[in-house]
């Protein structure tokens, strides 16, 4: 018989019914009631045993974490939490799992021990309300862009170009690492190498996104990204999946228009698609904000977070309104801030970031106009010629969850850029040539898909939204 997922088993299937279901044993209470879960819905279902028909043998291994398939007929049931029940009929044990060597045990484990057990985790029922909503997200992410006549470019993840120009790269290479050839000059010889030159796991699809943009007009991408920087932070990994947007034709604030529709959409798709891994995760925050003292409590659950950033307008003010801001809070007069905000040009941490979304306006921002110097070689320089078209979008909780801009169209003012930040000419001779035929005005930006999955679950921890988080010092899973 085929089986039944267990969310068609609680919502779709009449009672009376005979239905055969396959899962994971959450528990098993009283050699009486199984809850099992098999990961197409938060619930479990409760399958209910008469001992006296099963073999002892049989009913030992029904333990937490084995694999159950289980036929009988669906009940109504008296007990509370549930509307149907299975009394169970036949009952295989496809595969067990012994109590006494089994990670998960049915009581509360940490987030941190979770971590270490990354291959069973999702066998929890935060993490599985947690990859559902990743799901979704993923999902949602391509419907938007779909819907409005957007193609998805599938960018290189070798890459020979360093598109942040920020030097956090890892090496691709089928070099003997120990004893690479050399060069004249002592040094390894990369020409021996695969590709015939130095090649790195891309930082970022962009480059590529936006000769792509200059063609098909609106195009997206949506991949993994890697950076070698040595952040041992909430919000960082060194794999991370980034979705970066390009778009011809459109300028600064259109720019910034579409990352404030695209994100309320995707908040506004999770709760209506994922309400109940939302509640269920919003119950969990509460618990755990229970346990905190009271000045350090959020004041919104993580509902009402979502609720407000889907139905209200973003702040928007400059870089240097900011830095006003800033310089006259008094979490920077009375010195609290860890980089006190002295002059204009300083490059904004995650705690100002936060100040200014938590503290300051209580809603999510974007920054604009930043400091040409603390900003990449491809973004459009303003007429003040020091400060370029950069926005950045701050949310509570996260800070920056995405980095964008208009690009430098004009070929000149790009190259003379490109020399100023040291990039070299000749390599990139691909992306210049768009600036050298049919150059036009273009934006896009990167959204940190790691950190939108963070905001919309309230997982506090980055390693905790993605499968197998990448880290310093972390590669086990
Ligand atoms: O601000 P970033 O570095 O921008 C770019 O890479 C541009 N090329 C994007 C573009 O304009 N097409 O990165 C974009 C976003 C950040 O805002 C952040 O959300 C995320 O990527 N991000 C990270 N997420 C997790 N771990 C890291 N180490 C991250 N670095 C950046
Ligand atoms: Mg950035």
């Amino acid at each position: 018989m085929k089986h039944t997922p267990i969310s068609d088993a609680l919502t779709k299937m009449p009672v009376g019914t005979t239905i055969t279901v396959k899962g994971w044993v959450r528990t098993f209470r009283s050699n009486r009631f199984i809850a099992l879960n098999d990961g197409s819905t938060i619930e479990n279902i409760q399958a209910v045993v008469d001992f006296e028909k099963f073999d002892e043998k049989v009913l030992r291994q029904i333990n937490t974490g084995a694999c159950l398939k289980i036929s009988g007929d669906l009940v109504s049931s008296i007990g509370s939490g549930q509307k149907v029940e299975i009394q169970v009929v036949t009952l295989d044990v496809l595969g067990g799992a012994d109590p006494e060597k089994y990670p998960l045990q049915p009581k509360k484990h940490s987030l941190e021990f979770l971590r270490e057990q990354a291959h069973l985790r999702f066998r929890t029922s935060t993490f599985s309300a947690v990859f559902r909503i990743r799901h979704a997200a993923s999902f949602a992410i391509h419907k938007y862009f779909n819907d409005r006549g957007f193609f998805n470019i599938h960018s290189p993840i070798i890459t020979a170009s360093d598109a942040e120009g920020a030097g956090e790269m890892f090496r691709v290479s089928t070099l003997d690492a120990t004893n690479p050839p050399k060069n004249e000059l002592g040094t390894a010889d990369f020409s021996q190498d695969f590709f015939e030159r130095e090649t790195h796991l891309t930082v970022s699809g962009q480059l590529e996104a936006e000769l792509a943009a200059l063609a098909l007009s609106k195009v997206y991408t949506f991949g993994p990204t890697f950076r070698a920087e040595n952040s041992n932070t909430s919000r960082h990994l060194a794999e991370f999946w980034m979705i970066e947007p390009e778009v011809a034709f459109n300028d600064l604030h259109d720019n910034m228009d579409l990352a404030e529709d695209f994100l309320k959409y995707i908040v506004k798709y999770v709760l209506q698609h994922c309400a109940a891994d939302l509640a269920f995760l919003d119950k969990r925050l509460q618990d755990e904000e229970k346990g905190k003292p009271k000045n350090e409590r959020t004041e919104q659950t993580l509902l009402e977070k979502l609720q407000f950033v889907a139905e209200n307008n973003f702040v928007r003010l400059s870089y240097t309104e900011a830095i006003e801001i800033l310089r006259n809070s008094k979490p920077n007069k009375k010195k609290k801030f860890k980089y006190l905000i002295e002059e204009w040009g300083a490059d904004l941490q995650s705690e100002h970031e936060r100040y200014l979304v938590e503290q300051h306006f209580k809603c999510p921002v974007i920054l604009f106009d930043y400091p040409a110097k603390i900003k990449a070689f491809y973004m459009r320089l303003n007429d003040d010629g020091k400060t370029v078209r950069a926005m950045d979008v701050l949310f509570p909780g996260i800070g920056e969850i995405v980095g964008g801009s208009q690009r430098e169209e004009r070929l000149e003012v790009l190259k003379e850029k490109m020399t100023q930040f040291e990039i070299d000419h000749e390599q990139l001779y691909w992306y210049l040539d768009t600036r050298r035929f049919g150059s036009c005005v273009h934006s896009g930006f990167g959204l940190g898909f790691e950190r939108l999955v963070q905001f919309v679950t309230g997982m506090s921890n980055i390693r905790d939204v993605i499968p197998f988080p990448r880290t310093p010092g972390k590669a086990e899973f």
